[in-house]
């Protein structure tokens, strides 16, 4: 069918066509603003899941909601080796500028925009060498007003991002309205940085302040919570996105379809679920190579049997090559190990799980190593976000199939 009309969309963080079944985290998430705004107590939400799911997604659409419910809002992604301090005044400040304008008293968000200025500039290099005024002009963007002195400029990050979101969220208590920052990918954040933020939003929830954090990461995000700060466990509320079931998955092809009315049978959705598994992305990418393929409506099995091999090629380049290419020799000879022996545990435990997490010590016996000479490969590879470890002592790839498609690949 006309490619022109196809309204399939697999990418990363690409709005899909139909945001199927998160129904629940959207209805939760609008209790939280909600009851945040009638100065409810409320946890800050983390999203966790497997690369793929709709993580990015759901945190933009999140954010869409905040932003209709007249809060101020900011987004960053979090990047492994960079501190947290430049993207999240960067975060603020668009939060801050979106509130502004309903704000009675400018001079307040000239006070505040003063502090966050000298909470931005602590973070600037130590003056030393040439490239150290360029970087700090870089830094500022756009704030006019010049900067404070004596709040949330102490250095230490935990200090100043409690005094920071306070300040930020006595703002939007002025408005009548709150805060909300969207981190993805935090499970890159730096250890420090990671205890700070939840040292805020610690404070932040006793205070009843209305400012909220909403995160996204990998599923170890809540292990890497809780090892900066124990109490991590109870401060936030941890919603798990996971694969579509087969309504949300088939809804997810057939409402974009509809709209261009286009059919789908019975046996061509069985068979798209059968290959999709119900991973959001695969979705997407089953069902733009099948529309491309499929001569009319209604799209039939067969249809969809042509297509997957296109399909799968894509998805072998672009969502499984283009991520293996990032691993050195050593750290994929680790993953081949992990990928056949993930075949083996996920037949023991008789589910059909072709992504079972590994024990690292079986990985270790398979390539006739010790365990701790292959910790540098483990270690990378989680930083890298290839793999991670939900329990003590396993690894599991965070990419749905990966396990699959090694072992299709030729060593
Ligand atoms: N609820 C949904 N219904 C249909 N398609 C979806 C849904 N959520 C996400 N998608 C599609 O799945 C793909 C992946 O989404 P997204 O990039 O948000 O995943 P992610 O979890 O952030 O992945 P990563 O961990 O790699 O960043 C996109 O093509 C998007 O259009
Ligand atoms: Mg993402």
């Amino acid at each position: 069918m006309d490619p022109v009309r196809n309204p399939y969309a697999p990418g990363a963080g690409q709005r899909p066509p139909e945001l199927a079944g998160r129904g629940r985290e959207l209805d939760v998430f609008d209790v939280v603003l909600e009851r945040i705004a009638r100065g409810r107590p409320e946890r800050s939400l983390m999203l966790t899941g497997l690369r793929g799911v709709g993580k990015t997604v759901l945190l933009n659409t999140l954010r869409s909601e905040a932003i209709n419910h007249l809060w101020g809002t900011g987004k960053i992604e979090a990047r492994p080796d960079q501190s947290l301090r430049r993207p999240v005044a960067a975060a603020l400040h668009m939060a801050v500028r979106e509130l502004a304008p309903r704000h009675r008293a400018p001079d307040r968000i000239d006070g505040f925009l003063g502090v966050l200025k000298a909470f931005a500039q602590r973070s600037a290099p130590a003056g030393r060498g040439a490239a150290a005024p360029k970087l700090r002009d870089r830094w500022q963007p756009g704030i006019d007003v010049p900067a404070s002195s004596g709040r949330a400029d102490s250095g230490d990050i935990e200090i100043d991002l409690v005094e920071l979101l306070t300040d930020a969220a006595a703002v939007a208590t002025d408005v009548g309205t709150g805060i909300a920052i969207f981190i993805d990918e935090m499970q890159d954040l730096g250890a420090e940085d990671v205890s700070a933020l939840c040292a805020a939003c610690h404070e932040l929830s006793q205070l009843g302040a209305p400012l909220i954090v909403v995160g996204a990461g990998l599923p170890h995000l809540p292990a890497v919570l809780s090892a900066a700060k124990s109490y991590s466990e109870r401060l936030f509320r941890y919603q798990r996105i996971d694969r579509l079931d087969r309504i949300a998955a088939d809804q997810a092809l057939c409402a974009p379809a509809e709209r261009e009315e286009v059919e789908y049978e019975q046996k061509a959705l069985d068979l798209l679920y059968e290959k999709s598994g119900g991973y959001p992305y695969f979705v997407q990418a089953y069902g733009k190579a099948t529309w491309d393929h499929a001569p009319r409506s209604p799209i039939t099995a067969a249809d969809v049997r042509v297509a997957a091999p296109e399909a799968e090629a894509e998805l072998a380049v672009g969502f499984f090559g283009s991520r293996f290419e990032r691993a050195t020799p050593a750290e994929r000879e680790y993953m081949r190990a992990m990928a056949s022996l993930s075949l083996i545990e996920g037949e023991e435990s008789g589910r059909d799980d072709m992504d079972a997490a590994v024990p690292t010590a079986e990985i270790a016996r398979s390539l006739g190593r010790k365990p701790a000479s292959l910790s540098p490969a483990r270690d990378a590879l989680i930083k890298k976000g290839l793999i991670y470890s939900g329990e003590r002592g396993t690894v599991a790839f965070t990419v749905p199939h990966f396990g699959r498609y090694l072992r299709t690949q030729p060593a």
